[in-house]
C-alpha cells in the first residue's frame, strides 16, 4: 500500500514536467472586442471577468494553473472556447464570422450555458444574473449586422449548404 502509494507521488511529481505552453498575446487594439467596440463599463467588466479567461489570448491564470493535469484541462477550455469565440481576433474575422459569433453569444446567454459552471465555482464574479445575461446578449445584439444570414444565404444559393 505505502509502495503504491511512493509511485503515485512519484508520477505526480514526473507529470509536472509536462505542462502546456501558457497563452499570452499581446492586445491588439486593432482587433480586440473590447478596444473596437467600446461597450459600457458594466458590460465591459462582465466580459472580463466571466469570459475572457476562455475567450480571449489573455487569460489570467489561477495558482492551480501551475498544476498537471489540471492545467491541461484549462488549456483544453481556452483553445475549445476561442475555437468557437474569440475576442482577441475579433476585428480580424470576416464580418459574418463576428455575427456568427454575437448570434451564438446571445444563445449562450438565453440558455444560460456560458460561462461554464465549473468555472463558477472559483470566479464567483462571474456567475451572472438575469440582468446581466441581457445586457451582455443586447450588447452582443447591437453589433450584428446580419451578414452571417446572408453569407448563410450566399452558401446555399451556392449548393454547399442544403
Ligand atoms: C472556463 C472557460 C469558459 C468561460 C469562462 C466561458 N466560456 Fe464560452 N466556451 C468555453 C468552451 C470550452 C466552449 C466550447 C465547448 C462548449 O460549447 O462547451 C465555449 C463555447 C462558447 C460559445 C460557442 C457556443 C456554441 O454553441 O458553439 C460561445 C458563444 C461562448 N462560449 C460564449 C461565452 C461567453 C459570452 C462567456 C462569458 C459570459 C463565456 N463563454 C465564458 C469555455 C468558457
Amino acid at each position: 500500500m505505502k509502495k503504491a502509494l511512493y509511485i503515485l507521488a512519484g508520477l505526480f511529481i514526473l507529470a509536472q514536467f509536462f505542462r502546456p505552453a501558457r497563452v499570452v498575446e499581446p492586445v491588439d487594439p486593432a482587433a480586440d472586442l473590447i478596444a473596437l467596440t467600446h461597450p459600457s463599463a458594466e458590460v465591459e467588466h462582465l466580459l472580463r471577468v466571466a469570459c475572457y479567461d476562455c475567450h480571449s489570448g489573455q487569460p489570467r491564470y489561477p495558482w492551480y494553473a501551475y498544476i498537471t493535469p489540471v492545467n491541461w484541462w484549462l488549456d483544453r477550455h481556452i483553445k475549445e472556447g476561442r475555437e468557437h469565440f474569440d475576442a482577441t481576433t475579433w476585428g480580424r474575422v470576416e464580418n459574418w464570422s463576428r455575427d456568427h459569433q454575437a448570434k451564438e453569444v446571445m444563445e449562450m446567454m438565453e440558455k444560460k450555458e456560458m460561462p461554464l459552471e465549473s468555472y463558477t465555482w472559483t470566479h464567483a464574479d462571474a456567475k451572472l444574473d438575469d440582468a446581466q445575461r441581457q445586457l451582455i446578449s443586447d450588447f452582443f445584439s447591437s453589433k450584428r449586422d446580419g451578414s452571417w444570414d446572408v453569407e448563410k444565404a450566399r452558401r446555399k444559393a451556392a449548393g454547399v449548404l442544403k
